[in-house]
């Protein structure tokens, strides 16, 4: 076995096999720092094959950093619907003002520079500024983590707070005689991303299994190590779909926190041994002050976010009546079902979308049956 740290051996098996294995990805076509900041962004916690067409529609519609910038809020957010961790989309348009409004348009530099836009760590400052500019600055991304915490058979916890300098260090180490930073970050993430894989590390194909000191025990299995999770606690949430005539209520989450300035079906999480048709009456009294009529469920969704999961149970409701009150959320809006996608929702809500649309459809593909009128507006519509 060659050890880890005889470095320039190490990062010329890496590129070697890097230049003949590497996919063929959007964002390694470019050294435009919009592209390559755009997809650092997106592939932070999110798999590459998630993240190619959000890329492209992203590019797509935006193909500049000033019409990023110049974009709203939500239109941005409806690009991002579905791909998660939704802080990143709204971030991702105050960094474009910020380059666009104090940096004349261009990017950053320097680590410090790029750190200092929202949403960019340290690891994903490094890989822009490799990846756009040739710079060569280590890397520690999840991927990173896993394979450095084999090669060199590190034992703790590598979330650990304490375990950070270490991980650091590793990884300078190995890049530091690398001639071709890009191709070495490129290949490290490459190898983590297919090869060195979390569950079943396909060693016998990996161009640096010789300097792998899990490999060299057999304890690449075991690496790398985390603390225990505690188990994620389960809520059931109850959301009316409330009709005021053929047009629902919708709401808007408040711009900062958990799924900010999505939309969503109002409601809330169960309390006590209330039945969901009680949760929801007295969510929508108690947020909108609304009375409503509970009528049948529509559907439920399970969700599993990072921390928590909920089945999210959705039940058709009447408006009876009382002027709605925004007071837990940015904003509300009565809409006709065909404009729903027009707003970016979280995922298990889109699901109560599609519940809401596929029977409509039903309804108006069944002989002798029309959807029904537009009621006359309320005081309550806007
Ligand atoms: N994950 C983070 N950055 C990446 C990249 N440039 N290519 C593939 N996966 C990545």
């Amino acid at each position: 076995m060659r050890a880890a740290t005889d470095k320039s051996g190490f990062a010329l098996a890496l590129t070697r096999w890097y230049a003949s294995h590497a996919r063929d990805l959007p964002w390694r076509r470019t050294r435009d720092p919009y592209h390559v900041w755009l997809s650092e962004i997106m592939l932070q916690q999110t798999q590459v094959a998630t993240v190619i067409p959000y890329y492209e529609r992203f590019l797509a519609r935006f193909s500049t950093v000033e019409a990023l910038a110049a974009a709203s809020e939500d239109e941005t957010l409806k690009l991002w619907e579905g791909l998660g961790y939704y802080a990143r989309g709204r971030n991702l348009r105050r960094a474009a003002q910020a380059i666009v409004e104090t940096h004349q348009g261009r990017f950053p530099d320097t680590l410090a520079g790029m750190m200092a836009l929202p949403g960019v760590g340290r690891s994903t400052a490094g890989a822009i500024l490799t990846f756009a500019m040739g710079q060569a600055h280590p890397l520690l991304d999840g991927n990173v983590k896993r394979v450095l915490s084999r090669l060199f058979c590190f034992e703790a916890d590598v979330n650990a707070p304490r375990s950070q300098e270490t991980l650091w260090d590793y990884s300078a180490q190995l890049l530091a005689p690398s001639d071709d930073p890009y191709a070495f970050n490129q290949a490290v993430m490459e190898l983590g991303a297919t090869l060195c894989t979390p569950q079943a590390p396909q060693c016998l194909l990996c161009p640096v299994k010789d300097f792998c000191e899990a490999a060299a025990k057999g304890a690449q299995h075991e690496l790398p190590r985390k603390a225990v999770k505690k188990p994620s606690p389960h809520y059931d949430i109850g959301a009316a779909v409330l009709w005021n005539g053929d047009r629902v209520l919708i709401q808007q989450r408040p711009r900062d926190g958990l799924l900010g300035g999505l939309w969503e079906f109002p409601g809330g999480k169960r309390e006590g041994d209330e039945t969901l048709a009680e949760t929801v009456a007295r969510e929508i009294r108690e947020e909108l002050a609304l009375e409503i009529r509970v009528r049948d469920k529509l559907i439920s969704v399970k969700h599993a976010y990072t921390h928590f999961r909920i089945t999210l149970h959705a039940f058709d409701c009447d408006y009876l009546g009382g002027e709605p009150q925004a007071r837990c959320a940015e904003a509300w809006r009565w809409t006709a079902p065909e404009k729903l996608r027009q707003f970016a929702f979280p995922k298990a809500n889109n699901r109560v979308i599609d519940a809401i649309l596929a029977r409509r459809q039903d309804a108006s593909t069944l002989p002798g049956q029309t959807t029904p009128p537009h009621d006359a507006p309320s005081p309550a519509l806007r």
